[in-house]
């Protein structure tokens, strides 16, 4: 097996030493040569990387090479894979994105409503940027971006790189979800197959097999009927907040029976309720910040100061596992089937080819080869449609600089509505945005002086 040169772009992240311990696990699967973390913060990445480094130095020892580095040449030439995961804005903008709807009743959340749209407009710009640098230094390296939120991204990058072959957007959520799943029925949640379509954080499981064609489908619906449904991988599973959004299925399953819903929904489904279950002061956003984010950066210092992971908890989880997985089925071409993001195209059979759905696909090393889906009924249809519109228009207004599609986006949205509240919404986001996109700031005084 020939092995891999990867790059880590957001080295810094929460998510790198999950993603370093998840290399380690499966360095059958995905042999490496080389891990080099590319980051534009070098205080956020050098901590991560340090500790990144002793625990490759104890558990990675046949890795020929690791560094980190903030620039951008050295870390993208000669690359194989480019894993993406960046955050425009970091942590402290997306408190804001969730606040700000919030202050008028909507749904402040960082991927759905205009929270997503807040994030989707900072992300886009640097995105298409990392994209063309990792062209210039390695032109066929396989990239994969789970940059939230990654529907907007990915219909802007879909614009942007019309021909790239070896562009490939991806969530973790429905593998997280296939977790609990694989708890229910005793199984490894790579033993499962499910049938999936939808948008990103916007879909349905339809069917969940098992490699033996078995469907078990009706099981874990009345599992989670009867006993109720958990998170269960381990970065999850002890969250108040997902175990809280995890419970919120059990609801959606009884209003709309037909399919195992993408916790993501619950935002669409049940706005009025989840406004009312947050506390403006303590958004996801500070919950992160308090949370995981601390509790990363403990890690690492505890390694450091250790010299040794010999005293330090460390944890694989799915996220990690999940993005490798897809990425070994790429380099060695093992058809494995995994839900991922890709032009529709025929797939969902009256949605519209040019929309960037979400479902399961054979991984090759020639890309994704989705399976067919089919027709979907009209409360789904119906529910995507309204999705996918306000979607296109937030990348619209992205490459027109437009105040009038980021407020039809606005309005379009299930979590909004009203469209003096997305003016008003928008407005303030605009403000709260303005060094990141000043080119709406600018429209809007256009529009409103017209
Ligand atoms: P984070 O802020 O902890 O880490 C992001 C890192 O990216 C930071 O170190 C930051 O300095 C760096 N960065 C920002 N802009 C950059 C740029 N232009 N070039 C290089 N580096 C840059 O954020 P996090 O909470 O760890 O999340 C990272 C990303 O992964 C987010 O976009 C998050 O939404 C996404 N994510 C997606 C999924 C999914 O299912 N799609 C799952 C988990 C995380
Ligand atoms: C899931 C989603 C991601 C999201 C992540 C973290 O895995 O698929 O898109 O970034 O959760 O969410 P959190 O609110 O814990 O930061
Ligand atoms: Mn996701």
């Amino acid at each position: 097996m020939k092995k891999q040169n990867l790059v880590v772009i957001g080295g810094g992240s929460t998510y790198t030493i999950g993603m370093v311990m998840s290399l380690v696990a499966e360095k059958e699967q995905f042999p490496l040569r080389s891990i080099t973390f590319y980051d534009t913060n070098a205080v956020r990445q050098e901590k991560i990387a340090k500790a990144s480094e002793i625990i490759l130095r104890e558990k990675y020892p046949e890795l020929e090479e690791f560094r980190y580095t903030t620039d951008k040449k050295t870390a993208l030439t000669d690359a194989d894979f480019v894993f993406v995961q960046i955050r425009t804005g970091g942590l402290a903008m997306r408190e804001k994105d969730e606040q700000i709807p919030l202050k008028y009743g909507a749904v402040g959340q960082e991927t759905c409503g205009p929270g997503g749209m807040a994030y989707g407009l900072r992300s886009i710009k640097d995105m298409i940027q990392l994209v063309h640098d990792i062209r210039h230094y390695s032109p066929d390296a396989w990239i994969l971006n789970y940059t939230n939120p990654a529907a907007i991204v990915a219909e802007a990058l879909r614009r942007e790189f019309p021909e790239d072959r070896k562009l490939l957007n991806i969530c973790d959520m429905p593998a997280a979800i296939m977790v609990s799943y694989a708890g229910i029925l005793g199984k490894d949640v790579f033993d499962l197959v499910p049938e999936y379509f939808g948008l990103n954080h916007f879909g349905w499981f339809t069917k969940v097999l098992d490699k033996d064609g078995h469907d078990h489908t009706e099981t874990i619906k009345r599992a989670i009927t009867e006993d109720g449904f958990i998170p269960e991988d381990a970065e999850i599973a002890n969250d108040p907040s997902w175990i809280k959004t995890f419970k919120q299925v059990e609801q959606m399953l009884s209003d709309f029976p037909e399919y195992l819903p993408n916790t993501y929904l619950q935002y669409y489904l049940y706005p009025s309720q989840m406004v009312e279950k947050e506390d403006v002061d303590n958004t996801r956003a500070r919950q992160v910040i308090n949370g995981r984010e601390k509790r990363v950066h403990e890690l690492a210092d505890q390694i450091i100061a250790d010299d040794t992971t010999a005293h330090a908890e460390l944890e694989v989880d799915i996220h990690g596992r999940y993005m490798i997985r897809v990425a070994a089925s790429m380099a060695y071409n093992n058809g494995d089937i995994f839900i991922v993001m890709v032009e529709n195209n025929g797939t969902i059979a009256n949605l519209p080819d040019d929309a960037m759905v979400e479902v399961p696909a054979m991984i090759t090393n020639r890309g994704p080869k989705p399976f067919s889906v089919g027709h979907i009924d009209t409360f789904y249809k119906g529910m995507i449609e309204g999705q996918l519109a306000y979607e296109k228009l937030v990348v619209d207004a992205y490459f027109e600089n437009s105040y009038e599609k980021a407020l039809q986006a606005l309005t379009l949205n299930r979590t909004v509505v009203d469209a003096p509240r997305a003016r008003k919404i928008l407005d303030d986001m605009i403000e709260a945005n303005k060094d990141y996109w000043p080119e709406l700031y600018h429209s809007r005084r256009l529009t409103v002086n017209a």
